[in-house]
């Protein structure tokens, strides 16, 4: 899909369709009225037949209007303008995309940056991109009938007025991270047999064979031995597909900068291992890799954008699986930190590859470091599918991050880290249990690996709550790359 921003009159751009507003009441928006103008009153014609009334989120189509280059119109109710907001605008997107698509039209101009369509152009332009992605994609490629692509392949930003600058660089960055968040969503959507730990590595490494400036590396279980990653590799011992360790180094600026690090959990299926999950919804388990995901994604956008910072990737990577030499319940590990875990439930997983993974990264010397996990299902409880858990060592980081997460529209919300939780994972017989019980769950997880992250600035993200959908509309989200582009776009901003 390709993205454009323009400027000119509604009447004069040539397209499939151009797309205009009218609010409740059937008012014109300012483009709408210059359009009506030029086609001799038809759409104020239709306005009075009541066909249009401009409530929100309605659509009507129409062709071939006199006076009219493009070949539809397409009416989009805006509903009051004092009610439109972030729910509103996303409703208003939506629709937008949905009657485009229902046309053959191959592109499309749309005037809605001006009228007011969410917080501000810059928003309603990263939505309208992200919703035109969504809908573009596909999740059947592994039919044997797929369904057709999208017809619908260019869109133009249309404003009457000189459109700001800074728009076209928006743009193009967000289209960057659609695209990293079709990556993410591919990925994960990827059933357990085929997107395997060798699998993500592969594709780390395309990654690194496509960007000049991502150098991928891959390490083996022997390689983690000599490491002493005791935890990580305790959890991949029941499973038949070999861990990896992979991390990209992306360079954007010069080598004396410390680099933002990402950790994403990369757990290809888990079945909780011999502390086995029950059978229902198990499938969705192959998504408990979109931490990994999205690690990938967010490297690939900012490798397009050509980002000037330094950001590293690093996923640790396994199966969850019970066998006969799978670590039981009980069992006692020492992780890379020298600290070591009772593991009394082997489905509290991801927290054991996460904290040998963050010991791994204090080589980089980071300036900071964010895991991003599909953690506990603690967290659906919490925020629902709408927010993504948000833990951080440091003030100034989650601030930054909450400021990102509203820019982008990919929500978190900040829970406590506080040390009131920690007695909850003290274990008689190791350092530490890798649980601590029901309550809190989310927090004792994140308290956990606050344990390994003493030496940097760090931030915690549980996605897992965010990263996919559950039932008719199952598939990965993209989240949270559309956060994690926009926060290192920031910070590559403040340099
Ligand atoms: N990957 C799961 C978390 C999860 C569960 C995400 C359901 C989304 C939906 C994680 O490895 C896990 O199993 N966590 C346990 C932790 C518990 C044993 C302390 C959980 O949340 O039940
Ligand atoms: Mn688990
Ligand atoms: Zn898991």
């Amino acid at each position: 899909m390709e993205f454009s921003i323009k400027q000119g009159s509604p009447e004069k751009l040539k397209s499939g369709c151009v797309v205009v507003g009218v609010f409740d009441g059937g008012k014109l928006s300012t483009a709408a009225q210059v359009l009506d103008k030029a086609a001799k009153h038809a759409l104020s014609d239709v306005i009075e037949r009541g066909d249009m009334t401009g409530k929100s989120a309605s659509t009507l189509l129409l062709h071939k209007l006199p006076g009219v280059a493009a070949e539809r119109v397409l009416l989009v109710g805006l509903g009051k303008a004092s009610e439109l907001n972030h729910k509103t605008s996303l409703e208003i997107l939506g629709a937008t995309f949905s009657a485009l698509n229902a046309t053959p039209a191959k592109d499309a101009t749309l005037y809605i940056v001006d009228e007011g369509v969410g917080k501000d152009a810059a928003w309603v332009i990263k939505q309208a991109v992200f919703t035109a992605a969504e809908q573009a994609f596909r999740a059947d490629g592994m039919k044997s009938k797929p369904s057709k692509p999208a017809t619908l392949k260019s869109i133009a930003f249309a404003t009457l007025e000189k459109p700001a600058a800074a728009l076209k660089n928006v743009l193009d960055q967000t289209a960057a991270t659609a695209r990293g968040m079709e990556l993410t969503k591919t990925l994960g959507n990827l059933p357990g047999n085929i997107c395997t730990p060798s699998y993500l590595a592969a594709k780390a490494l395309a990654l690194g064979k496509a960007h000049k400036n991502i150098k991928t590396t891959v390490l083996d279980e022997k390689a983690m031995q000599k490491l002493g990653m005791g935890s990580l590799l305790s959890v991949t011992r029941g499973s038949e597909q070999p861990a990896k360790l992979i991390t990209m180094e992306y360079s954007g600026a010069a080598k004396t900068q410390k680099p933002i690090v990402l950790v994403g959990k990369g757990i290809t299926f888990d079945s909780g291992g011999i502390s086995l999950k029950p059978g229902p919804e198990m499938d969705e388990m192959k998504y408990d890799m979109c931490g990994a995901a999205s690690v990938l994604g967010t490297l690939q956008a900012i490798a397009e954008m050509g980002l000037k910072l330094n950001v590293v990737g690093v996923i640790p990577t396994c199966e969850n699986l019970p066998g006969g030499k799978a670590t039981k319940p009980g069992d006692i590990v020492t992780s890379m930190s020298g600290q070591t875990v009772e593991i009394l439930n082997t489905d509290a997983e991801g927290r054991l590859i996460l904290c040998d993974a963050l010991t791994y990264s204090k080589k980089f010397n980071p300036d900071t470091v964010i895991d991003i996990a599909t953690l506990t299902g603690a967290c659906v409880i919490a925020l629902g599918h709408v927010a993504s858990g948000m833990f951080a060592n440091e003030d100034k980081l989650a601030v930054e991050l909450l400021a990102a997460g509203e820019q982008s529209h990919d929500r978190i919300w900040q829970l406590p880290l506080w040390e009131d939780y920690q007695p909850l994972l003290d274990s008689n017989f190791a350092d530490m249990a890798n649980i601590g019980g029901r309550a809190g769950g989310t927090i004792t997880a994140a308290c956990f690996l606050a344990r390994f992250t003493k030496d940097y600035r760090w931030a915690h993200l549980d996605i897992a709550g965010t990263a996919w959908k559950s039932g008719k509309e199952k598939g990965a989200t993209g989240r949270p790359v559309p956060l994690l582009t926009q926060y290192l776009i920031n910070r590559a901003a403040a340099k």
